[in-house]
């Protein structure tokens, strides 16, 4: 079944036609395109929404065109008429996204495409309607039925496919129960999963998610956004000195009992400590002090993440542990995580690095899951709603 998949729950405007064989558990990609907003929200050090549903309005039209023609599917010579008045509902608020589509309605003849998989939530409203809104459209005026996909799932089932060739992935078997540690931008969750397409979310951040505190510490450090990978990159260099570190920051919530997180209090820490160090802001870091509070700051996430996930696998006892989420391209987490769980019976699968990160990969293999699984939840178009708050 071809899979005409889309992601716009944040700054990613992402699109992906893939094939999806039951028989072979199979999912091959046929086309792919992204453009990331990083530029437009790099001045606010966060993603602004207002301005991210505009980009994803400007750009979701183009990229789909970008993935026909990658493939082949050609425009039509001759004007398609179409029934305008089925797009009525985007009127009201999506007249940008409503320019584009006329056009491309009137160009492109239904492709031979089964199904549409669409980021339904979480993740920011405004922009996650650009990508339901346009699903919507796809389905009135082409007759194709939609697949609404959690975006947490999608960073959930990602590690499960082994990638084969450039463009081809194979779903490999798990062991349940399986444990989940999201870990994105928006997101910091811990989540059980008894038996395939079941959920349960055991813990979560009371307040920031990692990777916002990735972002925010950068922010401090004068690192640009998005942040994860800057910290991260300096955070090395301190280790790879082996020198004594003389920042110390917190470990929050590291002995609660539970699988709860907070973010929010070591990034409150981390200002102090610049503060302190820089007599109120009266001098600038060095790049030592830099790099120190760097490490200093990724060995304290990281612990408190190892720790909770470490004590869920004993207590729900897991066979497997799935990382997902932007902040599972992170390489310090994920040896260390590599070192806790080598001696054990436990088999621990990340992501590739490259679609760690918000892409529509990670959306069609989710929908892909459901037809193998034949889970498929179609909705009619009217009924379609983004849901920012959607949770497992
Ligand atoms: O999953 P994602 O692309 O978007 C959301 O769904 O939120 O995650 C983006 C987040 C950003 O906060 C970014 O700083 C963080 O993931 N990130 C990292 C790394 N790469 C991306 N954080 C730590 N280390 C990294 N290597
Ligand atoms: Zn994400």
């Amino acid at each position: 079944m071809k899979i005409l998949a889309i992601e716009t729950s944040c700054d990613e405007t992402a699109i992906c036609l893939a094939d999806s064989n039951k028989n072979t558990q199979e999912v091959r990609i046929l086309g792919n395109a992204l453009s990331s907003q990083i530029e437009i929200h790099a001045q606010y050090g966060g993603v602004f929404p207002t301005l991210a549903k505009r980009a994803h309005a400007e750009k979701i039209v183009p990229l789909i065109e970008e993935v026909f023609t990658v493939i082949g599917i050609k425009k039509n010579t001759k004007p398609i008429s179409f029934d305008e008045s089925l797009l009525s509902f985007l009127d009201e608020k999506e007249s940008e996204l409503k320019s584009h589509l006329v056009p491309f309605f009137a160009q492109f003849t239904k492709p031979d495409i089964d199904a549409i998989a669409v980021t339904v939530g979480p993740g920011l409203e405004p922009a996650l309607w650009v990508g339901v809104n346009t699903a919507r459209a796809l389905s009135v005026i082409w007759g194709i039925p939609i697949i609404p996909i959690n975006h947490m799932e999608g960073h959930f089932v990602t590690a499960q496919f082994v990638q084969k060739e450039k463009n081809s992935f194979s779903l490999s078997p798990l062991s349940y129960p399986v444990l989940g540690l999201l870990v994105s931008g928006g997101h910091t969750e811990i989540i059980f999963s008894e038996k395939e397409g079941v959920y349960k979310k055991i813990g979560q951040t009371r307040d920031d998610a990692v990777g916002e505190a990735f972002d925010k510490v950068a922010r401090m450090l004068g690192l640009p956004y998005p942040g994860g990978p800057a910290v991260s990159k300096l955070a090395k260099q301190w280790r790879n000195q082996k020198k004594e570190n003389t920042i110390t920051l917190p470990r929050p919530m590291l002995h609660s009992g539970d699988y709860d997180f907070s973010f929010s209090g070591i990034k409150t820490a981390v200002l102090y400590t610049i503060r302190d160090i820089t007599d109120n802001n009266s001098r600038e870091l060095t790049d030592t002090e830099k790099k120190m509070i760097a490490c200093e700051f990724e060995n304290a996430v990281v612990e408190v993440l190892i720790k909770k996930t470490r004590n869920a696998s004993e207590e729900y006892s897991a066979q497997t542990i799935i990382v997902g989420g932007g902040v599972a391209g992170n390489t310090y987490l994920k040896s260390e995580l590599t070192k806790v769980f080598e001696q054990s019976d436990i088999t621990l699968l990340f992501p590739e690095q490259w679609l760690s990160t918000d892409n529509a990969i990670m959306i069609a293999m989710a929908g892909a899951l459901k037809i193998f699984s034949q889970k498929i939840e179609t909705i009619t178009p009217k009924d379609l709603k983004a849901d920012g708050n959607m949770s497992f």
